[in-house]
């Protein structure tokens, strides 16, 4: 572990490069990856406990995620959110993309349109046709202010009459969290055009100090036009086990998820459930001192930003562990990223996964050691020299 530095443990980087998952094993060993939305601190105790005693029990069988789950999410979201869940209508999922896919896949016809805001989460722009609907995107808006939705430019294109539109809440690369105020403007519209939202809700445990989080579902109105989908993976580390919660909070919208094909909601994770209840039932405590150190490495990060790189710019996000970093004045496209890489030896995700709008940015996840954040913004600027 690393000592002297305050937040959350985080094992130093060779033992960390023994892991196996998809962060520390898609580059070799000189790079340092700052890629995928994945976290260097270590589990949760309450996670680790869990998953050690099923371990010990040799209880790796299938899941059964009957009411405990339902009754986890409800708990933790009236807790943290003071949103009142029916736990009758909480279904359980593989994981947030096969709650978008097949909430998707049961609400259009082929040839629907979905319409998404770019930059967003690059599988955003694949769930949509896998579901066999027709992509439309809205982009975000931007300015000095920073990123948010185009609530003009969405109410042109609900105007179209698009079957869907799928919310990004807090919204991933840009770290925004839309406030209650756009998100009553957008069940507003949702409700006059008949689109269906479907809110992705996965960063919503990770709202840092000076933002708070609105679950849409909690927006008057919402009820009938809205369908959430949230998970404890991102926030507690735990997307390799595989379970996320489809919530949804009137008939027709439960009516939508009983569509899905009837053995999606088996295929989930027995190790995700019981992590993920552990997770909300036992790990807020955890949560919070997590999201005490992100804002740590938010603050530390401006600050290597502006000494080291200051052609760089960004707006620091609200909510999540990634930056969204504007480096167009090295270069377009994917200049900046392949110099940092090429040169640097550090890894950024491209900005163009995140939609055409991402050209000239990476995305920089800083869930790592104060350590490691240093070393990974000195070997950018060096890779500039
Ligand atoms: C906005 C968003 N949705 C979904 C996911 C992936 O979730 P899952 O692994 O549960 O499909 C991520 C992962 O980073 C994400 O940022």
């Amino acid at each position: 572990m690393e000592h002297g530095a305050p937040g959350l443990p985080i094992d130093p980087l060779d033992v960390l490069r023994q892991r196996r998952s998809a962060k520390w094993q898609t580059y070799p060993a000189d790079v340092l990856p700052l890629t995928v939305a994945e976290m260097d601190v270590s589990l949760a105790p309450p996670v680790a406990e869990v998953l050690a005693e099923a371990v010990r029990r040799s209880d790796t069988g299938y899941g059964r995620a009957g009411s405990d789950l339902a009754r986890a999410v409800a708990k933790f979201a009236a807790g943290r959110w003071n949103w009142d869940i029916d736990s009758a209508q909480v279904t359980p999922v593989t994981d947030v993309g096969v709650g978008v896919a097949e909430t998707l896949r049961a609400l259009t016809r082929p040839g629907d349109v979905v319409a998404i805001s770019p930059p967003v989460y690059p599988p955003f722009f694949d769930w949509v046709p896998e579901s066999g609907a027709r992509l439309l995107e809205v982009p975000l808006a931007h300015d000095d202010g920073g990123w948010r939705l185009d609530l003009a430019a969405l109410e042109r294109a609900f105007a179209t009459h698009p079957a869907a539109y799928v919310l990004c809440n807090p919204h991933n690369p840009v770290g925004r969290v839309h406030t209650a105020s756009e998100l009553a403007a957008l069940v507003r519209l949702a409700r006059l055009y008949r689109v269906t939202l479907v809110s992705d809700e996965i960063h919503g445990p990770l709202v840092l100090p000076g933002a708070t989080f609105t679950p849409l579902l909690t927006v008057p109105g919402a009820a009938e036009v809205a369908v959430t989908v949230m998970s404890a993976s991102k926030a507690w580390n735990l997307a390799g086990l595989k379970c996320a919660a489809v919530v949804t909070a009137s008939p027709q919208l439960a009516a939508v998820v009983d569509r899905y094909p009837a053995d999606t909601k088996w295929r989930f994770g027995h190790f995700g459930v019981l992590a993920t209840v552990a997770a909300y039932t036992e790990g807020e405590s955890w949560l919070d001192e997590l999201l005490i150190t992100l804002d740590q490495r938010r603050t530390q990060l401006a600050g290597l930003l502006g000494e080291r790189l200051p052609m760089v710019t960004w707006h620091p996000p609200e909510a999540t562990f990634l930056a969204w970093l504007n480096c167009s004045a090295i270069g377009p496209d994917d200049t900046a990223r392949s110099q940092f890489l090429d040169r640097g030896r550090v890894a950024l995700e491209p900005g163009l996964r995140y939609g055409a709008i991402g050209g000239g940015y990476v995305r920089l996840n800083f869930a790592t050691s104060a350590a490691i954040l240093d070393d990974a913004v000195a070997r950018m600027a060096t890779a500039l020299r």
